[in-house]
C-alpha cells in the first residue's frame, strides 16, 4: 500500500465559459479539480491551502473515516472551516473500499466549482468483478452559474426565497456546442471501434438530478457509489447530486460522433429548473471522411418522466451476497421535505406569503454550530454546541404526501443529534413530504454506506410495505434519491464512532435545513474509537 500526498491550493481562477470571463474557485487552477487516482488499502495526505477569500473545507464524499472522522470535512460537523491563508492536512485510509467516489468543498455552495473524481482502484493482482475495460474515465456532471456561488445561495438565504437555477450544466466543466460560445471546449472522448470503456459518472451538480444518456450506445451499469452491482443494460441513467455510477459502453456502432447528454429530471410542480442539454462528444478513431461531422443526439426522457426514474432503479441489485441486519436495535422514521416559516414582510422575507423557505427533517431545521464543530464538542465535552434528543418518529402524523395544512408543520431551528450505541443495527425510514410540493431528494449518509432495503410512493405503511423489503441482495449506496411523493428504507450498522452529517445533497436544501447529524459512540478499545484529532485542526 503506498501514501499519497498531494497540495489542494484553492484560489481564484478565470474561466471562460459561456461568452464571459468569470473567476471562479478552483483547486489548483484546474476545473474541474485533479483527479486523484489510488488503490484500495493506500492513505491519502492532503495538504489543503486556502488562497481564496472565503472559509473552506474539503469532504472525500463516500469514504467511510473509520476512527478518521477529523478527515470527513462538513464544516462545522467534522471541523471548523479552513479559514483564508490558513491549511489544513486531511490524513486518511482507504479501507476495504473501491470505485468510483469523489471529493467536494462542503462549505456554503462553493462545491459548484471546487470539486474532483477520487478514483480508488482494486488492490494491486485483484481484479474488477467484470472484463477489464480498454480505457476508463471520469465524467463530472456540474452545473454552472453566471453569477458568483456565493451570491446565488445567498439569495435563497438570506432573503428566504428560490435561488436562481443555474446558466448551463457541464460535462468536465464544458457545457458543449449546443450553449453559446462554447464548441471549442467541448470535451471529447476518442474511442476504437469495438472497445469497452468504462465511464465513472459523477453528479457534481448543486441542485439537479440529472439523465445521463449515450445516443445510440446501452449502458451497462456495474458499479453505483462505490459498490459493485449485478450488471443490467439500460439506454438511461439518472443521477442525483451526490451519486456516482459506472457504466461500461462498448463502441459497436456504425464509426462516427455520437453526443453524450444530460439534462434535468426536475420533480417539484411549479419550480423553475434549467432545463438546457449539456454535451460531450464520443468520437471514433476510425471514422472517415464520409461521416457527417455534426454528432447524433441522443433523446433523453421527458424532465418529469418518473417512469423512467422508477423502472431504472428498480434494477439494481448488489453484486453477491451481502449481510442486511435483520435485527434493527433503532427503528427511525424520518420525515424529510421543504417548508415554510413565518417572517415579518421585508427583503428577508421573500419565499411565498410572508414566509421564507426551511427544510426540515422530523419539523427540525438544521443549524450548524459556530463556535466549536460538533464533533470536537462531543470529544472535548464542550457544552451547549449541541442536544442530543432528535426526534426518533414524527412529532405528529399526518398524510404525508396529501394536502397538508401549513400550519401544522413550522419547522425548528436546532441542533440536534441522534445518539447510536456503537454497533446498534438501524433501520430509517425516509418519507417526503408535500408541505411545499413533493419532490426527489438524494440524502446523503457520512461515514458510511447503507442497504436500500425498500422505496416506493406515498406514505410508507410498516404492516404493507416490511414483508416486500429486498433483504437478499438489496443496493448498497452512500446517497438515495428518495422518490417523489415517496420513501426509501436504509439500513446501516452503527460501526464508525464520531459524528455523521445525514442531509439531502441538494445544497439549496442544505443551507435551509435540511439535515440532521449522528452521534455514534465510541465501542470498546482503541480500534473502536474516535482518534484524537491532528496538531492543524482548524480553529473555529
Ligand atoms: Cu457529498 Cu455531505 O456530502
Amino acid at each position: 500500500a503506498k501514501t499519497h500526498h498531494r497540495t489542494f491550493v484553492v484560489q481564484q481562477t478565470p474561466e471562460n465559459r459561456l461568452c464571459r470571463i468569470h473567476n471562479i474557485l478552483t483547486v489548483n487552477g484546474q476545473y474541474p479539480g485533479p483527479t486523484l487516482q489510488v488503490r484500495n488499502g493506500d492513505t491519502l495526505v492532503i495538504k489543503v491551502l486556502n488562497s481564496g477569500r472565503y472559509n473552506v473545507t474539503i469532504h472525500w464524499h463516500g469514504i467511510r473515516q473509520m476512527r478518521t472522522p477529523w478527515a470527513d470535512g462538513p464544516e462545522y460537523v467534522t471541523q471548523c472551516p479552513i479559514q483564508p491563508g490558513a491549511s489544513y492536512t486531511y490524513r486518511f485510509p482507504i479501507e476495504n473500499q473501491e470505485g468510483t467516489f469523489w471529493w467536494h468543498a462542503h462549505s456554503r455552495f462553493l462545491r459548484a466549482t471546487i470539486h474532483g473524481a477520487l478514483i480508488v482502484l482494486p488492490k494491486l493482482g485483484s481484479p474488477y468483478p467484470f472484463p477489464k475495460p480498454k480505457h476508463e474515465i471520469p465524467v463530472i456532471l456540474g452545473e454552472w452559474w453566471n453569477r458568483d456561488v456565493i451570491s446565488v445561495q445567498r439569495l435563497a438565504i438570506f432573503t428566504g426565497g428560490a435561488p436562481n437555477v443555474s446558466d448551463a450544466y457541464t460535462i468536465n466543466g464544458q457545457p458543449g456546442d449546443l450553449y453559446m460560445c462554447s464548441s471549442q471546449g467541448t470535451t471529447r472522448f476518442p474511442v476504437q471501434s469495438g472497445d469497452t470503456i468504462l465511464l465513472r459518472v459523477i453528479n457534481a451538480a448543486l441542485n439537479q438530478q440529472l439523465f445521463f444518456k449515450v445516443a445510440n450506445h446501452r449502458l451497462t451499469v456495474v458499479e453505483a457509489d462505490a459498490a459493485y452491482t449485478k450488471p443490467f443494460t439500460t439506454s438511461t441513467i439518472m443521477l442525483g447530486p451526490g451519486q456516482t455510477t459506472n457504466v461500461l459502453l462498448t463502441a459497436d456502432q456504425t464509426p462516427g460522433r455520437y453526443y453524450m447528454a444530460a439534462r434535468a429530471y426536475a420533480t417539484a410542480q411549479n419550480a423553475p429548473f434549467d432545463n438546457t442539454t449539456t454535451t460531450a462528444i464520443l468520437e471514433y478513431q476510425s471514422a472517415n471522411r464520409g461521416v457527417p461531422s455534426r454528432p447524433i443526439l441522443p433523446r433523453l426522457p421527458a424532465f418529469n418522466d418518473t417512469a423512467t426514474v422508477t423502472a431504472f432503479s428498480a434494477q439494481f441489485r448488489s453484486l453477491g451476497k451481502v449481510d442486511v441486519p435483520t435485527k434493527i436495535d433503532e427503528n427511525l422514521f424520518f420525515t424529510i421535505g421543504l417548508g415554510f416559516v413565518n417572517c415579518a414582510p421585508g427583503p428577508r422575507c421573500q419565499g411565498p406569503n410572508n414566509t421564507r423557505f426551511a427544510a426540515s427533517m422530523n419539523n427540525v431545521s438544521f443549524v450548524l454550530p459556530r463556535r466549536a464543530s460538533l464533533l470536537q464538542a462531543y470529544f472535548q465535552n464542550i457544552p451547549g454546541i449541541f442536544t442530543t434528543d432528535f426526534p426518533r418518529v414524527p412529532p405528529i402524523k399526518f398524510n404525508y404526501t396529501g394536502p397538508v395544512s401549513r400550519a401544522l408543520w413550522q419547522p425548528r431551528f436546532a441542533t440536534k443529534l441522534y445518539k447510536l450505541k456503537f454497533g446498534s443495527t438501524v433501520q430509517i425510514v425516509l418519507q417526503d413530504t408535500a408541505i411545499f410540493s413533493t419532490e426527489d431528494h438524494p440524502i446523503h449518509l457520512h461515514g458510511y454506506h447503507f442497504f436500500v432495503v425498500g422505496q416506493g410512493f406515498g406514505n410508507f405503511n410498516r404492516r404493507r410495505d416490511t414483508p416486500s423489503f429486498n433483504l437478499i441482495d438489496p443496493p448498497v449506496r452512500n446517497t438515495i434519491d428518495v422518490p417523489v411523493g415517496g420513501w426509501a428504507v436504509i439500513r446501516f450498522v452503527a460501526d464508525n464512532p464520531g459524528v455523521w452529517l445525514f442531509h439531502c445533497h441538494i445544497d439549496t436544501h442544505l443551507a435551509w435545513g435540511l439535515a440532521m447529524s449522528f452521534l455514534v459512540e465510541n465501542g470498546i478499545g482503541k480500534s473502536q474509537s474516535v482518534s484524537p484529532p491532528p496538531a492543524d485542526l482548524p480553529p473555529c
